[in-house]
C-alpha cells in the first residue's frame, strides 16, 4: 500500500452514479460462516441490495486494519465486517481479536472524521442467510441516509501517521491473523469442515 492514498470517491463498477445516491460497500467476510450466508441467501433467491461488493477472508481475525482504511481512501462509503458469531469462530478466538480491531477502527475513523457507523460489525453463521441479507439492507439503508463520505477532494490522508503497529498489540493481534490450516483449529468445527479454494489473501 502507498504511504499517502488521496480521498476521491470512485464509482463503483456496476452501481448507477447519476441520480439517487447509492452507496458502495466493501463487505469483509469470513469463508467459513458469513460468505457462506450471503451464498446461501443468493442460493434461496433472498434478495439484498446490490451496494455491498464481498471480500471473503479465512477468518474475521484475519482482517488487517490497513483493509478498511484502504477501503475508505479508495471510495467506500461504508465498511461492513462479518464473521462467526462469538464460541464459533473456527480458528477459535480470532473473531474476538476482530471485534477488538473494529472497536479501535471506529475510534480511529471517527478521528480521520469518518462517522463511525460507516463501519459496521456483524456475526452471521452460515446458516443465516436471510439474517444477513436483512443486515445487508438495514447498513445499506442507514449509509443512504449518512450520505457519500464528504472528504474535500483534495484531502490526502497519510497512512503512516496512523499508528497502526499500537493499534495492532492494543487488539493483541499477531500479525499473520488465524492460522492457515483448513478449517481452522477450533474441534467443534474442523472435523466437518473442508478447505477452501478460492480465498482471498
Ligand atoms: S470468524 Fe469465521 S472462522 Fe473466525
Amino acid at each position: 500500500m502507498s504511504a499517502q492514498a488521496t480521498v476521491a470517491p470512485a464509482p463503483a463498477e456496476g452501481v448507477a452514479q447519476a441520480g439517487p445516491f447509492e452507496p458502495v460497500i466493501i463487505g469483509f467476510t469470513c469463508n467459513w460462516c458469513s460468505y457462506r450466508a450471503a451464498d446461501l441467501a443468493g442460493t434461496a433467491r433472498t434478495k439484498y441490495e446490490p451496494n455491498v461488493r464481498l471480500i471473503r477472508l479465512m477468518c474475521s481475525g484475519r482482517l488487517d486494519p490497513t483493509f478498511v482504511l484502504k477501503a475508505f481512501a479508495e471510495g467506500a462509503d461504508a465498511v461492513l465486517v462479518s464473521g462467526c458469531h462469538p464460541g464459533e469462530c473456527h480458528y477459535i478466538e480470532q473473531n474476538y481479536k476482530a471485534l477488538r480491531r473494529f472497536q479501535l477502527l471506529q475510534r480511529t475513523i471517527e478521528a480521520l472524521g469518518i462517522e463511525p457507523q460507516r463501519l459496521q460489525l456483524v456475526w452471521a453463521s452460515a446458516a443465516e442467510g436471510v439474517r444477513l441479507a436483512g443486515e445487508i439492507n438495514r447498513v445499506t439503508d442507514e449509509v443512504r441516509a449518512l450520505g457519500p463520505l464528504n472528504w474535500p477532494a483534495d484531502t490526502v490522508v497519510d497512512l503512516d501517521a496512523v499508528d497502526l503497529e499500537k493499534a495492532w498489540e492494543a487488539t493483541g493481534g499477531d500479525a499473520d491473523g488465524p492460522p492457515a490450516t483448513a478449517g481452522g483449529t477450533n474441534p467443534q468445527h474442523a472435523a466437518a469442515s473442508q478447505p477452501a479454494t478460492e480465498v482471498a489473501k
